[in-house]
């Protein structure tokens, strides 16, 4: 893991080159002060200021400062360093003018490689881009988002060769083991019995890589009990309803639900947020073999209701069925799922905004406003209820897929929100977990969306001390 915190420092008088960061606006009144030859070097670049992450180097000697385009230079967005954070050469560097605030997460992002799986040498080693800030108490804060992050990049980005449901299970015992929390793996015939859909469509997978619920319990029994929950598919290859080449591409990144859940979870313990906090990830390979669930096939539920299996590749609904029916158990007040749930949301809102959907409006309203504040977007949709019609089943209470091709996200949602009472409030992020094209500081690959907006919105509803 990348060490961020050595690429934020605080301001102790080190020595820096400056970063002038302008806008439209404040472009003309700056160049105007400049000395001479700093305008014809920004001349002959044809900078106007305007185009963002576009950037000049000024000499100064054997030095230099830089000169780089943000869209607001008062207001700064937390990707607008993500450019120089990559492109400038190693060394330290400062903020001519006022402090990086949000746009530090960006500066450090950058400056993560998943680089596991590149022979040594063949990608030459970046240098280290420190950036000097004035807000020290924001350092270790900023850090542990940037860590977070690239926890969940890592974890989508990893070979589903090389990260199954045991490997999900070891990456929750080294949180438990560092927050201090209670660990538990739920597998075998206890699964089987107690979790009947999570080992249904765990079932075609060799034993190694075997179903299982893995549980983290942390806090104190005097705090608000709050449960998060991530579908932690390993590898969607979508069953006997298989999927087409083009859709199982990039299906190891099935678990970004739980690779969320659990960067939720270890900011959540970081901050040491007064909450019960309960962890669950149905950790499962929808996989083909002669053992495979099959369409048609009917399957009771841990909550006892009967689900028709109409497709099988509609597999991220039932494992987190059993999950969000065992999470109810606990009584909560406050269930958060995410998931990779449905190629429909994507269809609906493209790459960058998770469907949101909450059974209380104030709830989508925190979350729409914490999504809003830290930059980390998504967008409400709606648990139409008419749409329960389109799961009817012939000869079971319900089925897990609709025969229409129509609201895929919602009808998912509306599965799901079977196995929540009313009582609790419940959100459901049906984000992509993936990045495609790149952005500055955000490469093509496994990403974190929704990761932010949620411990935002925690975060206010329990704050701290
Ligand atoms: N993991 C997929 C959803 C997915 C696909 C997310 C592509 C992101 C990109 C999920 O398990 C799935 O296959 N869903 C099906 C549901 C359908 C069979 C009702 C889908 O979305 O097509
Ligand atoms: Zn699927
Ligand atoms: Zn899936």
């Amino acid at each position: 893991m990348t060490d961020f915190a050595s690429l934020l420092v605080a301001d102790r008088g080190q020595k820096a080159r400056l970063i002038h960061l302008v806008d439209k606006d404040s472009f003309d009144p700056w160049l105007k002060k400049r000395p001479a030859e700093d305008r014809a070097l920004i001349d002959a670049h044809r900078f106007d200021g305007k185009k963002g992450f576009a950037f000049v180097l000024l000499p100064r000697g054997n030095a230099f400062e830089v000169v780089s385009a943000v869209k607001n230079a008062t207001e700064l967005s937390p990707w607008c360093l993500a450019k120089l954070a990559e492109s400038l050469p190693e060394g330290t560097y400062k903020l001519a003018s006022g402090e990086p605030g949000k746009a530090a997460l960006g500066w450090l992002l950058a400056q993560h490689r998943f680089d596991d799986y590149r022979s040594k040498g063949e990608d030459a080693q970046h240098g280290a881009r420190v950036l000097i800030t004035g807000e020290a108490a924001r350092i270790d804060e900023t850090v542990r988002l940037a860590e977070a992050t690239a926890l969940v990049r890592d974890m989508v980005n990893t070979p589903a060769a090389d990260l199954g449901p045991a490997e999900i299970a070891q990456a929750v015992k080294a949180e438990a083991n560092r927050s201090g929390g209670k660990f538990k793996v739920i597998s075998g015939d206890e699964l089987a019995s107690g979790y009947p859909l999570i080992a249904a469509v765990g079932a075609a997978a060799t034993p190694e890589r075997a179903p299982r619920l893995i549980e983290l319990e942390w806090g104190e029994t005097k705090h608000p009990r709050i449960a998060i929950v991530g579908k932690g598919v390993c590898f969607d290859s979508g069953g006997l309803d298989l999927k087409p080449a083009s859709g199982m591409r990039i299906m190891k990144k099935d678990m970004g639900g739980a690779a969320h859940a659990l960067a939720v979870a270890r900011l959540i313990t970081m901050e040491r947020l007064p909450v019960r906090l309960h962890l669950l990830i149905p950790a499962v390979e929808n996989a083909v073999s002669g053992s495979a669930y099959r369409p048609g096939d009917i399957v009771k539920s841990r909550k006892g209701l009967f689900v028709e299996i109409d497709n099988t590749d509609a597999e991220g609904r039932l494992v987190l069925a059993d999950a969000l029916a065992k999470a109810v158990e606990g009584k909560p007040e406050l269930i958060i799922d995410f998931a990779t749930l449905t190629g429909a949301a994507r269809v609906a809102l493209g790459p960058d905004l998770p469907a949101t959907f909450a059974n209380r409006d104030e709830l989508a309203a925190e979350l729409e406003a914490a999504a809003r504040d830290v930059e980390d977007p998504l967008w409400r949709m709606p648990l139409w209820d008419p749409y329960d019609d389109l799961l009817k089943s012939d000869i079971a209470d319900f089925a897990n897929a609709s025969s229409s091709p129509m609201a895929g996200c919602i009808t998912a949602a509306m599965f799901l929100k079977r196995f929540v009472p009313d009582e609790i409030a419940w959100a459901h992020l049906d984000t992509w977990a993936w990045r495609d094209p790149a952005k500055p500081g955000r490469p093509k690959g496994g990403d974190a969306l929704g990761l932010r907006a949620v411990f935002e919105a925690l975060k206010r509803r329990y704050p701290s001390g």
